[in-house]
């Protein structure tokens, strides 16, 4: 059994981890975000949630906000006031600047009971939010995903991020050994599976890092690691439960890394575009599919969408993060590679493929 609380982990293992991946193995962990562990489904959750609202608050920074051998791009905290991203800062709510220093609060802007207007930023949309407010929402995700059938659907979306993906041609060749290979916010079924398969890939090393993983692999149908291991990759999967968030633990140890659909549901979007950066080693691929938000409504009544979705961050901050730090190889933002149905219902959404820069300068 390889999985891995972040509650349960040492410093220890984390050095090991960056160098040579030793495996500690744990039991299990408090799963992070059951604030309504009493409710038994969905239907509970949004009950409670109905009932009490969400609660917001502030938005934390972390110190550090380094980038790794890349000395060209911005190496300070944006004050504490925002996020760096590759050498530009995004301010929280209120403050503005460089690196977020001036301080323009005047008219706090106030989350109602159902609503983040406090989040909504004119420049990047909600890219950050309360760990409150993501509680809230990482609890409706994990009883929804605890009452899914995946028989019935074959986990969550295969087929769209197949086509999206176009099969996954350009990741590489058939057969190809895909390094340290590392899915963040996985969920129970994976995207990443899916892809192996399709190209028959090989990797030295599988890593999950999902905060939800002890829960679905618990609690949720056809969970891809129950086992604590994925079919194929016996003695290869490091499962880690814990959010992107903390992808500040690896610096530049993975080869290919993936992240499909998951910023939307995150604590802070743009802490973890960093955060895939500096993982990734200088020429290692990043495979992301994700959709942006450029308008926000802050919802009247219960908001489905939006409990679902905290994070509605804007396509410049994306737009960003590529042309900076990556050579694109694939760039997909229209319906050709997208099923009508999603179009319809979601909108359309970014599939993505880049190779880390070598350098930055
Ligand atoms: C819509 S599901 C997508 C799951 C998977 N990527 C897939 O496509 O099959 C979103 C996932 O993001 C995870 N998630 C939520 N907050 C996260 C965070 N801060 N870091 C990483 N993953 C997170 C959720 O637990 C959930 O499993
Ligand atoms: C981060 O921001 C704080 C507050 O502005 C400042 O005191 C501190 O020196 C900064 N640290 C770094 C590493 O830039």
């Amino acid at each position: 059994m390889v999985f891995i609380s972040l509650f349960c982990l040492c410093c220890v293992f984390f050095l090991a981890l960056h160098h040579s991946f030793t495996l500690f193995a744990s039991g299990r962990g408090k799963v992070i975000g059951r604030k309504w562990a009493d409710a038994k489904n969905a239907k509970e959750v949004l009950a409670l949630v109905q009932a009490e609202g969400w609660a917001s608050s502030v938005v934390h920074a972390k110190a550090d906000q380094k980038h790794v051998n890349a000395p060209c791009f911005y190496q300070g905290n944006c004050s504490l006031h925002g996020e760096n991203l590759l050498g530009r800062c995004f301010c929280f709510p209120g403050w503005t600047g460089e690196q977020c220093e001036v301080d323009e609060r005047q008219s706090t802007p106030v989350c109602t009971n159902r609503g983040d207007t406090c989040f909504y930023t004119d420049e990047a949309g909600v890219f950050a939010i309360s760990l409150e407010r993501w509680h809230v929402a990482q609890e409706a995700e994990l009883v929804t995903w605890d009452n899914w059938d995946p028989v019935a659907s074959g986990g969550d979306r295969i087929n769209d991020h197949l086509l999206g993906f176009d099969l996954y041609r350009e990741v590489g060749e058939i057969g190809a050994n895909l390094g340290n290979f590392l899915e963040v916010g996985c969920g129970p079924w994976t995207q990443s599976v899916t892809m192996m398969k399709t190209r028959a890939f090989d990797v030295e090393k599988y890593v999950l890092l999902e905060p939800g993983a002890l829960n679905y692999a618990a609690n949720t149908k056809d969970t891809v690691y129950a086992s604590g291991q994925i079919d194929g990759f016996d003695g290869k999967t490091v499962v880690v439960n814990a959010g992107g968030e903390h992808l500040d633990l690896f610096l530049e140890v993975f080869d290919t890394i993936m992240m499909v659909n998951v910023l939307e549901h995150t604590n802070n979007a743009i802490s973890i575009l960093r955060g895939l950066y500096n993982a990734l080693k200088p020429g290692g691929l990043l495979i992301m599919n994700e959709r942006w938000l450029d308008t926000f409504d802050p919802p009247e009544e219960l908001d489905l969408n939006a409990l679902y979705h905290p994070i509605r961050m804007k396509q410049t901050v994306f737009d960003h993060f590529i042309s900076v730090g990556f050579d694109i190889i694939r760039d997909c933002r229209t319906a050709e590679c997208h099923n009508a149905d999603i179009v319809k219902n979601y909108g359309t959404s970014t599939y993505f493929i880049g190779r880390k820069k070598e350098s930055c300068a």
